[in-house]
């Protein structure tokens, strides 16, 4: 972090005295003014719910820029990253810094393909929930659960600890999540097979069963490597965010990558992907392209609370860069699978076009975001929706776990504990019952 030339000068209408606040500037973005003397110095704090113009943190992971429509991992554009690397590289990239060299990557492949089997035990704990369960639902419990199961990884303040847990996570990630998929349809887990990529070994894990051979299909296999690396991170969003500040208080990494799969279950998140298939159906069944004119009318309606799912983000004012190599990603999958002609793809392609040229959505620089496409892929592969969310957990875990080890190393960490504006009743005292 480098200090910056100028300065900043609040200053107050009701004569207090203007305070000086340091400036700093990043490597690329805003500048950021240092706010963390304002409290001592004026009594007062800051109000930014929604982190609008909050940097909550230093961190040298992933960049972006919301206006050029633009994702760097590391300084390297998710572009050359999706076409260039596959997903155990870019995990390599994002934990350590730097692209594996080949033998990095032999090294590293080999390390965590040996962690992906879980405790025996692990089977024994989902029985525990209802088959009809949510997969958000077990995964939350069952990524918890592994801290009950590793104690031998569990201090955050031991670098190695903090090492061999994110090798454990990213490894047992697609085991836990397949698990989670075989319980729901009653059928019997398969385990993971560590001749398979990573991406191969899930697909088997999810789709191979005991009576037969099951051959995974390299276009499908090269798809959800794709899938993996565009959701690995995504800097400072809710449920990173969400780890880092469980993780701030000291507890295991096991804990706070479950606080953010929780977090990434909610539909203005992780849960958009399942929520713009959903909608895509539902226009489907109404009469499909023919009914996008009223559903867009609905959408336009401030009293409607209907969104257009997986469209719109925070950051990004500009296309999604992800949502382009998604969308090509789709096109490769249809093909293979010789559906073309899929009615949602037509939809969603459809849809897409008229909201971008309609002006409530260009005014707004509401463009398709990562979710818009990856359902349909994902649909496509034959993964059922409501694990849609699970998959996007199992790629984005390695993005956490990198957040969670950086902020830990960092000499500025402290436990994460915002301050409010308080809005209730001042003191009052308690009335006995009778007199209330
Ligand atoms: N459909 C219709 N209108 C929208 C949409 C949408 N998808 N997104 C934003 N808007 C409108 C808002 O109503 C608001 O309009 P107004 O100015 O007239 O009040 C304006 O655009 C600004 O929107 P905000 O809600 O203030 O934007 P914010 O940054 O808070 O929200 C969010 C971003 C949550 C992603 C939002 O765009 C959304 O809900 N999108 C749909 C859900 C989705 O796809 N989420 C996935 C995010 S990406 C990810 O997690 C991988």
């Amino acid at each position: 972090m480098k200090l910056a030339e100028n300065k900043a000068t609040l200053s107050f209408s009701n004569g207090s005295p203007s305070v000086e606040l340091p400036v700093y500037q990043g490597s690329v973005g805003p500048d950021v003014v240092d706010i963390r003397k304002l409290y001592a110095q004026t009594g007062m704090f800051t109000y930014d719910p929604g982190f609008l113009s909050t940097a909550a943190c230093q961190s040298a992971i992933t960049y972006i820029d919301g206006d050029k429509g633009e994702l760097l991992y590391r300084g390297y554009p998710i572009e050359q990253l999706a076409t260039n690397c596959d997903f155990l590289e870019t995990c390599h990239l994002l934990l350590y810094g730097e692209l594996p060299n080949t033998e990095d990557k032999g090294k590293f492949t080999k390390l965590v393909t040996n962690h992906t089997m879980v405790n025996e035990q692990m089977q024994f704990f989902l029985r525990g929930f209802r088959r009809d369960a949510h997969p958000m639902a077990i995964m939350t419990g069952l990524v918890g659960a592994l801290s009950a199961f590793y104690h031998d990884s569990t201090d955050i303040n031991n670098p190695e600890h903090r090492n061999i847990s994110a090798i454990r996570l990213i490894a047992k990630m697609p085991t836990l999540v397949a698990m989670a998929y075989k319980y729901t349809i009653g059928q019997p887990y398969m385990y993971p097979r560590n001749d398979l990529s990573y991406a191969g070994n899930f697909l088997h894990m999810m789709f191979a069963t005991p009576c037969e051979e099951y051959k995974v299909s390299p276009v499908l296999e090269r798809a959800l490597d794709r899938i993996f690396i565009l959701h690995a991170d995504h800097e400072q969003n809710a449920s990173t965010s969400t780890v880092r500040l469980c993780g701030s208080s000291g507890t295991n990494p096991f804990a706070a990558i479950a606080a953010g799969v929780a977090c990434l279950w909610g539909p203005a998140h992780g849960g958009a992907n399942e929520a713009a298939l959903n909608m895509l159906y539902d226009i489907q069944k109404e009469g499909g392209v023919e009914k996008i004119g009223e559903f867009i009318k609905k959408v336009k309606d401030k009293n409607s609370s209907v969104k257009l799912m997986g469209f719109g983000h925070r950051v990004y004012k500009n296309y999604d860069p992800r949502a382009k190599l998604m969308q090509e990603t789709c096109n490769e999958v249809l093909t293979e699978l010789g559906l073309e002609k899929d009615p949602l793809f037509k939809l969603a392609k459809e849809l897409e076009k008229i909201a971008l040229e309609d002006e409530y959505f260009v005014s707004r620089k509401l463009y398709p975001n990562v979710d818009f496409y990856s359902g349909i892929v994902q649909r496509a592969i034959g993964i059922p929706v409501p694990l849609f969310t699970a998959i996007f957990a199992l790629a984005r875990t390695v993005g956490w776990i990198a957040q969670l080890n950086e902020m830990i190393g960092d000499p500025e960490y402290k436990i994460g504990r915002p301050r409010q504006l308080f809005t209730g009743s001042v003191k009052r005292d308690v009335q006995p019952l009778a007199k209330r």
